[in-house]
């Protein structure tokens, strides 16, 4: 009988999860969803992807280490976590309980079932405010945010697990998530939703009155922030390489995932209103603290071991398939 290998996605209901799980069968793994649904998609699940869904919690060892051990887990996938910044300041407790200590209960499981590969989300706001450009896997390390030390602190418990217990991890530090699934089955539904390009659109569809700007006075070249947008589907396939490394025996590693260009929130709006030939109404805003003028990745070490490379660099098409997914996921209100 055929070997398939399988493998537990946490957060597979959500949108970086789903996009990888439609690879990952795409490519003939079998795979398991584990989500507590606090912002995925059943119907994603059931009507598009159409593998289990266990609904439950991460925080939850005996559900864990009886998925792992009745499903004969190889390798474990982790997107499941709370991610919003503004949010992790006035409620860290949240996200230590839930990204540390969920992630924690995870790994704990692991050692149990004796299952040893794991592939992390984690975060370029691990960074911090950046002291060069672009930001390479060397770069300090001082997350400014709950959000982002949760994160780190998952690191830090991965190496110990990997020096203590031997587990094998990749870790990718990945800049702004963007775009959708070409075929507009997946994309990106955040309640609330925190990212710039989903926001313009719903305010394209006439779900929001205008776009904010926060700050039009940083240090480049039209006064706006820059950011590294990465197709959702170029770190879906890094996931997968991921995995492939570490089940060809890799050892674990850490590796940023990023575009390696920037582009500034006054681009990113004139593209969205060339892409949906809408109106888009824009307000400017104070500058938000911690919000660094430049976040720029290097990614070659990603393209030098897992031989990644973007297949979707160009932000109008990054921007052209998410608009298809909002369009058809949400409707168009302005009758425009
Ligand atoms: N979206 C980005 O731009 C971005 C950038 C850097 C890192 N990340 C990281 O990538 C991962 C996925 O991000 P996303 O944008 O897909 O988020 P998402 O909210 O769309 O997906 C997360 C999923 O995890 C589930 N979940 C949360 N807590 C859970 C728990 N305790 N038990 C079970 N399920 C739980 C949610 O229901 C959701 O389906 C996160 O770890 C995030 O920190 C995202």
């Amino acid at each position: 009988m055929l070997n398939v290998t399988k493998i537990l996605v946490t957060g597979g209901a959500g949108y970086l999860g789903s996009h990888t799980v439609q690879q990952l069968t795409h490519y003939g793994y079998e795979v398991i969803i584990l989500d507590n649904l606090s912002n995925g998609h059943e119907d994603i699940v059931k009507n598009v992807l159409k593998v289990p869904l266990i609904k439950g919690d991460i925080r939850d060892s005996k559900l864990l280490e009886q998925i792992l051990r009745d499903h004969s887990i190889d390798a474990v996938i982790h997107f499941a976590a709370d991610a919003y910044v503004g949010e992790s300041t006035e409620n860290p407790a949240k996200y230590y309980n839930n990204n540390v200590g969920g992630t924690l209960t995870i790994l704990e499981a692991m050692k149990k079932s004796e299952v040893d590969k794991f592939v992390f989300s984690s975060t370029c706001a691990t960074y911090g405010i950046p002291q060069e450009l672009p930001i390479n896997e060397s770069h300090p390390q001082n997350p400014i945010n709950p959000y982002g030390a949760s994160k780190k602190m998952v690191e830090q418990i991965l190496a110990d697990f990997d020096r203590a217990y031997g587990l094998k991890y990749v870790c990718f530090r990945f800049f702004n998530a963007a775009g959708a699934d070409p075929n507009g089955e997946l994309g990106e539904d955040h309640q609330p939703e925190p990212h710039l390009i989903p926001l313009v659109f719903y305010t394209a569809l006439g779900k929001r009155s205008s776009i904010s700007i926060f700050g039009s006075d940083y240090p480049t070249q039209d006064g706006t922030c820059v950011r590294d947008y990465i197709h959702v589907l170029d770190l879906a396939q890094a996931h997968l390489l991921g995995l492939k490394y570490l089940l060809n025996g890799g050892e674990s590693e850490i590796f940023n995932l990023g575009n390696g260009e920037g582009f500034s929130v006054k681009e990113v709006i004139d593209i969205a209103r060339e892409v949906t030939g809408k109106t888009i109404k824009v307000e400017k805003s104070d500058r938000r603290a911690g919000d660094p003028a430049i976040l720029v990745s290097s990614s070659q070490k990603a393209s030098q071991i897992l031989g990644w490379q973007p297949q979707y660099p160009n932000l109008k098409t990054i921007m052209t398939h998410a608009w298809q997914w909002h369009l058809k996921r949400h409707g168009d209100l302005t009758g425009r």
